[in-house]
């Protein structure tokens, strides 16, 4: 359909739901409007042939800070020759972008806020649909969130893990193996040359983490939710296959254009998508971080909000054996899993637990699509996807625990525990008040710690340490590292990376800050009980006791709502984030960005 002189025709209405005329700005009649948006973007040297197509947004997070988006412009370059190729103009333009280590105090905290100028950006701008290209951690689950409240079709593609390095002929990659290396180095088992040459070795190519980490966690559920191609989770970074699935996904998204009302993602994402990502997400021993992020992703879609709890993630992983042998719970990288069949492989070995009328963004159903795709034949020994009767963990890689330390929920990856005994463990705290003490006493020689000791870390929730950094992964204190102790029963109300391991509780709802939480109230000394089996984690203190500490607790934060009310730095995005953010176990996105609107709790 050209564009043409009757644009201008003041006798003829404008059709303003496609294309360029989407979403006109009113400078005074309609007509006037589309001339001004088409005087200026001529001066970027479209035609009237280029500017009557669909337009397909391309959302470009490129930054020099960070690595693991090194490849975009690539990805940008494959996107629109797809687009082009399939009739369409493809127009990128920036949000912010999200790299783990460059993101102070914590990437966590600046999610919210990509998601929302992902949101604003796609509403604000005509396009009929929208390619998000994300890859670490934060930024697939912001643009995910962001996506889902603009209501556009959207199509996701990532750009892909980084390939393993080597160091003594020993593959190593980010980010597991920084942390197993580095608790070497501090256990003193590996020299200060070593560790530097470790350090060039970690992250050799451009990509996301090489194990299932966040980002790769959340490239698997992308394909699993439906949102992007099969091989689009695995495929390396740097091969020129990931530049064909760019290509690709550019064709998908002109494609996707003629079933707009079908594929907005508040249609084609059900409950049931959702419960099929939470199958993968058990299969795959995904990252912890991941539970926070599904909440805060269902929270954004009005017909799903309160459908999917994290009891849902527990009940789910009941009857979801762990398959993918990958670091942290096994042992591989992401180029294995791609080169056993990556997510194809995984599904179809799934295929009896999964909701395969779900539907995809290129309008066919999951079925459909496993139907018509053909899976490259791995021997079995050479293949990290276990078949399903011969599964690496028989169920429950992630689990949900409650007790009186966790009324709201507190999440464990089981599948990463270094000693089985942990799993049940009843042992006396030795209690860290944030961060900051922790890193004071942890390798203090006079630290009164065993091996059977609970290490308990408060203060590190959304609001006692506005992002809910990841440093749940407390380390182990040195004089105990250094006699071959690698994991201990660990609670905190943080997170930890996806790339860490052990025996470690986290996400505790509610979280220390919070006047009402037991965590906040936990004393050196105390006993405390983790029963997996049961579910359970515990306080082994009377129901008077913790009410007496709770109303001891209070009184001494007399005359403040909150703790975090004293705080003078109440502006800008922090006190947005102080003001609005939600516990973990809802998501920790903001109360007003949720479907529920500005009154969810
Ligand atoms: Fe970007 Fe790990 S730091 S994916
Ligand atoms: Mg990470």
């Amino acid at each position: 359909k050209q564009m043409s002189n009757s644009d201008y025709d003041l006798e003829k209405p404008l059709e303003t739901k496609v294309g360029l005329r989407q979403g006109l700005p009113s400078y005074g009649d309609p007509h006037f409007s589309l001339f001004l948006r088409k005087v200026f973007i001529k001066a970027l040297g479209y035609s009237e042939d280029a500017l009557s197509r669909p337009i397909i947004g391309i959302v470009n997070t490129y930054s020099s800070f960070n690595p693991c988006h090194a490849n975009i412009p690539q990805i940008i370059d494959a996107v629109k020759r797809g687009v082009q190729l399939n009739g369409g103009l493809a127009i990128d333009f920036p949000t912010i972008s999200i790299h783990e280590a460059f993101s102070s105090p914590t990437s966590m905290y600046l999610r919210n806020l990509m998601s929302m100028d992902t949101e604003e950006m796609i509403k604000a701008q005509p396009c009929d649909a929208v390619i998000l290209i994300g890859g670490c951690d934060k930024t697939t689950v912001a643009q995910l969130m962001g996506g889902i409240s603009a209501n556009k079709p959207i199509l996701h593609i990532v750009t892909g893990p980084m390939m393993p390095g080597s160091h003594r002929g020993v593959r190593i990659g980010a980010c597991t193996d920084c942390r197993n290396n580095w608790a070497k180095y501090r256990a003193g088992t590996i020299d200060i040359e070593d560790i530097s040459a470790v350090n060039e070795e970690l992250a050799p190519t451009a990509g996301t983490c090489g194990v299932m980490g966040t980002a790769s966690t959340m490239a698997c559920v992308l394909v699993a939710l439906g949102m992007m191609p099969f091989a689009g989770a695995t495929t390396p970074a740097v091969s020129s296959s990931r530049l064909r699935i760019a290509e690709q996904t550019g064709k998908n998204a002109v494609a996707a254009c003629e079933q707009r009302e079908k594929l907005r993602p508040q249609n084609l994402l059900t409950r049931e998508s959702f419960l099929n990502a939470i199958t993968v997400l058990q299969a795959i021993g995904g990252s912890t971080n991941v539970v926070v992020h599904l909440m805060a992703i269902v929270g954004r879609h009005p017909k799903l909000t309160g459908t999917i709890t994290i009891d849902t993630i527990d009940e789910i992983g009941r009857k979801t054996p762990l398959l993918v042998d990958l670091k942290p719970s096994g042992n591989n990288y992401m180029t294995d899993f791609h080169n056993s069949g990556g997510m194809l492989g995984l599904l179809l070995e799934l295929k009896h637990l999964l909701y395969l009328d779900a539907m995809t963004v290129t309008g066919q159903t999951l079925g459909q699509e496993l139907a018509n795709a053909t899976l490259p034949i791995v021997p079995r020994e050479l293949s990290v996807i276990h078949p399903f009767s011969e599964p690496l963990c028989p169920a429950s890689s992630l689990v949900v625990l409650r007790g009186n330390l966790a009324p709201g929920g507190a999440v464990m990856k089981a599948s990463a525990s270094k000693y089985n005994y942990l799993l049940q463990h009843t042992g006396r705290a030795v209690v860290f008040a944030n961060s900051s003490d922790m890193a004071e006493r942890i390798d203090d020689p006079d630290l009164e710690v065993t091996k059977d000791s609970v290490l308990v870390l408060q203060n590190i929730g959304p609001v006692g340490n506005p992002g809910m950094p990841e440093s749940g992964m407390i380390p182990i204190p040195r004089k105990l590292g250094s006699q071959g102790v690698l994991d201990m029963l660990r609670l905190s109300d943080g997170r930890m990376s996806g790339t860490a391991g052990g025996t470690i509780v986290l996400h505790i709802s509610p979280e220390a800050a919070d006047p009402s939480s037991v965590l906040g109230i936990v004393q050196t000394g105390d006993t405390i009980t983790c029963d997996v089996e049961k579910r359970l984690l515990q306080l082994d203190v009377s129901d008077g006791e913790i009410s007496r500490r709770q109303e001891e607790r209070t009184k001494a934060l007399r005359g403040t709502d909150a703790p975090w009310v004293t705080r003078d730095d109440m502006r800008g995005y922090r006190g947005l984030y102080m003001r609005e953010v939600k516990q973990a176990q809802f998501g920790a996105d903001f109360k007003f960005l949720t479907a529920e609107g500005p009154s969810a709790k």
